[in-house]
């Protein structure tokens, strides 16, 4: 499957992945900038925010876990649409996907 993530620059890196993975391993795994995943993909971090883009929201499961909803609150330019990449399992479903990277993590 392939999704596509934007930079704040309006660059865009379109990458194939395995299903399986969640957005923030696609993004380390094919060289995506502006995503860290410092703690590894468990939602502690905040390192891997990204804004789904808003024609996706509907197809994607939008429902933020306790974890994911507090570490969102901390994050200063997070938006309606703000997730933890490593929070969003990629699926099927999910192929074609767009996620755009904010300016900056923090
Ligand atoms: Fe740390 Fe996603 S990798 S919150």
């Amino acid at each position: 499957m392939e999704i596509k993530f934007v930079e704040a620059s309006g660059e865009v890196h379109h990458v194939e992945v395995e299903v399986g993975l969640n957005a923030m391993e696609a993004a380390l795994q094919n060289g995506v900038p502006g995503i860290d995943g410092d703690c590894g993909g468990n939602a502690a971090c905040g390192t891997c925010h990204i804004l789904v883009d808003q024609a996706w929201l509907a197809s994607l499961d939008t429902t933020r876990s306790e974890h994911e909803e507090a570490m969102i609150e901390l994050i200063e330019n997070a938006q309606p649409n703000s997730r933890l990449a490593c929070q969003i399992k990629l699926d099927e479903a999910l192929d074609g996907l767009i996620i755009h990277l904010p300016e900056a993590q923090f």
